[in-house]
């Protein structure tokens, strides 16, 4: 058992393969956090200084709730950090006072209901600890789910409510789960940024009070991931202690650290509680979103390699989840919404000339949709750009070669709809006023996924399209944040909730779409990276990583993805130039180097390609091929930031460490240096490698502990992509 108690001690220890985490029951039934850290075999209570940790002694029974470090804090008894939970009663009272009333050991873990999460595939694989808490008033009971896995260093949480009372509770705020650290000697890191600069890594030190990410904008955001981290302050890629938070979960999210008058720290990590309630009448249980928490001893690099594989083999699901991705040309940057049938086709048939796996139809297919102005609800193909309609486009593209993609934005409907026309009530608004969807609300407006009858249509249109033809992947968009939230369908005690209902019917969407087509492959997309979370990978097993296709800015960006989400889920692929977004001209060499580190596609004009190009794409194709088991499933490790400096470098190890590919990026070109080496990771020191194509040998220890030189470039946006296998 990888969970054990001490009824003597009154201690569970959670025992990862590196990692413990213990957790102690005071006698007064105040349910104590006492560590979480690389592994103790064991640990003595009666050692005075765990006992000054927790600043309480079992034999003592008053203390001070306000220094307690504890598992799940409450509001208003003494403690006046930020709590876990927030609930209401009827007599408007938000005060309550949980203590331990049970626990259960078991192995394996349980399926969240109706929430995407981590998952085993044999018992044997993690054990699960419920702690039951009672709040003996009111009859609130709060279980506390912790399940750790035998073989990553990680525990997962979640936090269940369920009212045994005989009145109304009111939810108002309910982390997935809070830890308390014995001190805020820590750097925070956390992923932000925004539309087309998606996921940049911002590190700053710990003070005291409040500092936070999160995101009220209905979805995980692109200014904000639903991810932070807590750094020892020697860490960097390699060293220091660091200990995430991954709240697997696509809406609203709050992750907030509080540094209290001593200078320890709190980690609370849920459901952004802004604008948020939710009301359980007597019976009724609310399940928070789980949340992934990994610890490291050996730095940043070795966390993300843990998220990686967790995500990778125990988060994705379906076909795909093992399998070598197709590479694809994607016709959105080709023509926009302006094309043809035949465009379409010569696109395609290039691209099975250069070796091309799929050809993905993008926005534009349907209704009227000639701008961004109008159709979206309205799914059937636009009979004046495909005269012959999507079934004969899908054959003729089969019929080269390719398999078929097509591009949906579901959850939305434009105003200019027959959709809309004929359910003005299928929207999120609120009643009386205006439904903002101007401009920056893409001219559309969101469908109401907290109502049944508006999924159950999404689930219907999907479906008819893809069982009449052979469909192979689908990219799901979604492109604005949510306004005026609200849900005609919801009493006025129950707005509040329409948030998180929003996101439990997308999830039953998603769901159903996705086991009823099972060999579709699934790409999600929120004009690019906006919803790129855990709670999406676990339906669709890749995300459009970006809007922005500029090389040089997609170093950024991939390299800050990378931090949490492994490189077999981002999308990548080469545009034209100069690049759409900023106007940069890169050469062909590097946009492919670039894209390659992820899940390789094209998205220009291949029919306008010169000769010379042509050779490079299907070169870049070919190599694609070669490698991409090693990108896909390999262990990455990052090696110099874009953050930091002007080059970028990356390595991705298969797991037996017998193939490598590595990529060095200079952004600008110097005069006068002396050429440099940058030292591999991830290697077997004693295996020998060949660089292919150079004609060198060289052992991996050499590799990483003297490392690779970098021949001088003379010009701006260079790079460099070395293949090493063992001899
Ligand atoms: C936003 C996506 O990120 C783009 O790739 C493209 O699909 C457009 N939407 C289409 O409207």
């Amino acid at each position: 058992m990888l969970i054990s108690y001490s009824e003597e001690e009154k201690i569970f220890h959670l025992k990862a393969a590196d990692m413990s985490y213990i957790i102690q029951i005071c006698d007064d039934g105040k349910i104590a956090h006492a560590y979480w850290g690389r592994t103790i075999k064991n640990i003595n209570f009666r050692n005075k200084s765990i006992i000054s940790t927790l600043n309480y002694d079992p034999k003592v029974t008053s203390f001070n709730m306000d220094v307690l470090p504890q598992e799940y804090p409450a509001y208003g008894t003494g403690d006046f950090r930020s709590p876990a939970y927030h609930v209401q009663l009827e007599n408007g009272s938000t005060i309550s006072n949980l203590v331990y009333n049970s626990y259960k050991i078991y192995g394996g873990k349980p399926k969240l209901e109706g929430l995407p999460a981590t998952y085993v595939e044999n018992d044997d694989e993690a054990d699960t600890l419920e702690i039951t808490m009672i709040d003996k008033l009111t009859g609130l009971n709060v279980v506390l789910t912790y399940t750790v896995f035998k073989n990553y260093n990680v525990i997962t949480r979640s936090t269940k409510f369920i009212n045994y009372g005989r009145e109304k509770l009111k939810l108002l705020k309910v982390m997935s789960a809070s830890v308390d650290f014995d001190s805020s000697n820590y750097d925070m890191l956390q992923l932000s940024g925004s539309w087309a600069r998606e996921k940049s890594i911002y590190r700053h030190a710990l003070v005291p009070g409040i500092q936070a990410v999160d995101s009220a904008r209905g979805f995980s955001s692109a200014q904000q991931n639903p991810f932070i981290a807590l750094l020892s302050k020697n860490t960097d890629e390699i060293n220091g202690e660091v200990f995430g938070f991954s709240l697997v979960y696509s809406g609203n999210f709050l992750a907030e650290v509080y540094v209290d008058q001593f200078l320890k720290a709190r980690v609370n990590i849920g459901i952004n509680p802004f604008d948020f309630s939710w009301v359980m009448t007597p019976g009724e249980s609310f399940r928070t979103p789980e949340v992934v928490m990994v610890y490291s001893k050996n730095g940043l690099g070795d966390m993300s390699r843990t998220y990686h594989k967790l995500y990778r083999n125990r988060l994705c699901r379906g076909l795909y989840r093992d399998k070598e991705r197709p590479i694809l040309i994607n016709n959105w940057e080709a023509t926009y919404f302006n094309f043809t049938e035949e465009k379409i086709k010569d696109i395609a048939k290039a691209g099975s000339e250069l070796g091309i796996e799929l050809f993905v139809l993008d926005d534009g297919w349907f209704g009227k949709r000639n701008s961004d102005n109008c159709s979206l609800g309205d799914w059937v193909e636009d009979r004046n750009k495909l005269p012959n309609g999507l079934h004969k486009l899908v054959k003729d593209v089969n019929d080269m070669g390719l398999a078929f993609g097509i591009w949906f934005e579901p959850e939305m409907v434009s105003p200019d709809s027959d959709l809309y026309r004929k359910h003005q009530d299928w929207c999120l608004h609120v009643s009386d006023r205006e439904r903002s969807s101007g401009k920056h609300q893409r001219n559309q407006l969101v469908l109401d996924l907290s109502r049944k009858d508006v999924c159950d249509e999404i689930v219907r249109f999907m479906s008819e399209i893809l069982k009449n033809a052979n469909i192979s992947y689908v990219k799901w968009d979604m492109n604005r944040p949510y306004t005026e939230i609200g849900s005609e369908k919801l009493s006025s005690e129950h707005q509040r909730e329409t948030a998180h209902r929003y996101v439990l019917g997308l999830y039953r969407v998603m769901d159903e779409i996705t086991s009823r087509f099972p060999n579709v492959l699934f790409e999600s997309c929120a004009s690019g990276g906006g919803r790129f979370d855990p709670g999406i990978l676990y339906y669709m097993s890749q995300t459009w990583t970006s809007d922005c296709t500029d090389a040089v800015e997609r170093l950024k960006i991939q390299y800050g993805t990378s931090v949490v989400y492994p490189n077999i889920s981002m999308g990548a692929h080469v545009s034209a130039c100069p690049n759409h977004q900023i106007g940069r001209i890169t050469d062909m060499e590097t946009r492919g180097n670039v894209a390659m580190a992820g899940n390789f596609g094209y998205e220009l004009d291949l029919t306008k390609l010169t000769e010379e190009e042509k050779i490079i794409v299907k070169k870049q194709v070919e190599i694609y091929k070669e490698i991409r088991h090693i990108i896909q499933f390999g262990d990455f490790y990052r090696i110099l930031s874009p953050f930091e400096g002007n080059e970028t470098s990356w390595i991705s190890v298969t797991e037996d460490k017998k193939e490598a590919v590595v990529s060095y990026f200079k952004v600008l070109a110097e005069p006068n240096i002396l050429p440099i080496r940058i030292k591999l990771q991830g290697l077997d020191p004693s295996t020998m490698y060949e660089i292919i194509g150079e004609d060198m040998i060289c052992s991996g220890d050499e590799l990483m502990y003297i490392g690779i030189e970098v021949p001088r470039e003379t010009k701006d946006f260079s790079s460099i992509m070395w293949r090493l296998k063992e001899v």
